[in-house]
């Protein structure tokens, strides 16, 4: 039963089929007995959406496509992130004042400090220009990533993102001088997602020491993973971000840094090969 005196979180978005938000944080809800509850919030518009929550009392709230840059102006407080990136992932409910932050940031950094030795110095590039290619370049930016190229089919979209950060530069869709000399790929466009057309690049002649981070989660493994693991390249996956900007969102919630256990991450992979 839900009364006063627990609280009400979820996500905000559409569709929400798919996500996986309400099992991780129902498990982390569960686990730490906090007496509350994720839901889902799939909604057409979000006009009243400062007095839904309100009424409500939500305590906080994942917001995800179409919402993260409509939900700015419903909020009372955004933080640096969201200034930077015009872009909102979890509200948190802080006795009536709606705070905005963006977790995407913090996840894809957590995923990131799996690779042993990152050379700063080695180029990033990053294949996609939209929202996700923004928070990812935004991060390699913070940590002090020296060069970033930025790939995009759509090569205006990328000289726009490579504007607002003097180490990027807008380069051509796959340009192989640049991939096989590359301290990083950062894959965030759709493809290899399921539904999408594969990644269309060549690891083969990448150098040794080049890191592979794919934020597609599903499938588990795209088909640049796969590819980077049989050239036994050092990898992440996107459920490491997923997982990251998870736990940072009930970070802000409830204060406490919940952990990813084996049983978590098992029960997330039998969630997505049914996706
Ligand atoms: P998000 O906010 O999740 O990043 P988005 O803004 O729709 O979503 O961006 C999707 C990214 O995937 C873009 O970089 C897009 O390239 P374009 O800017 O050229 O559209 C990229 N993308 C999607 N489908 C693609 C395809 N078939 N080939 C190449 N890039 C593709």
């Amino acid at each position: 039963m839900i009364n006063k005196k627990n609280k009400v979180l979820g996500v905000l978005g559409n569709p929400l089929k798919q996500s996986m938000s309400p099992l991780v944080h129902n498990y982390w809800i569960n686990k730490y007995n906090l007496n509350s509850h994720y839901c889902k919030f799939q909604l057409e518009k979000i006009d009243n959406i400062k007095i839904a929550i309100k009424a409500l009392n939500l305590k906080g709230l994942n917001v995800t496509i179409p919402f993260k840059k409509k939900i700015i102006k419903h909020l009372d407080k955004i933080d640096k992130t969201v200034k930077t990136l015009q872009a909102v992932n979890t509200i948190n409910n802080n006795k009536g004042t709606l705070e905005g932050y963006n977790t995407d940031v913090a996840g894809f950094l957590l995923g990131l400090k799996k690779i042993k030795k990152l050379n700063l110095k080695e180029p990033a590039i990053v294949l996609g220009a939209g929202g996700a290619a923004e928070s990812v370049v935004y991060s390699l930016h913070l940590i002090g990533v020296k060069n970033i190229y930025i790939m995009n089919r759509t090569n205006n979209r990328a000289q726009k993102l490579a504007r607002k950060y003097t180490e990027a530069k807008a380069v051509k869709w796959i340009e192989y001088d640049l991939v096989n000399n590359a301290g990083l790929i950062v894959n965030t466009t759709s493809l290899g997602m399921i539904g999408y057309p594969k990644l269309p690049i060549s690891l083969k002649r990448v150098s040794k020491i080049t890191k592979v981070y794919d934020i597609v989660y599903n499938p588990l493994e795209t088909k640049l993973i796969k590819d980077a693991k049989k050239l036994k390249l050092e990898y992440v996956t996107g459920l490491s971000m997923f997982l990251g900007q998870a736990q940072e969102s009930f970070r802000i919630w409830f204060n406490i840094k919940p952990r990813v256990s084996d049983y978590l991450i098992s029960k997330l992979k039998k969630d997505i090969k049914i996706l």
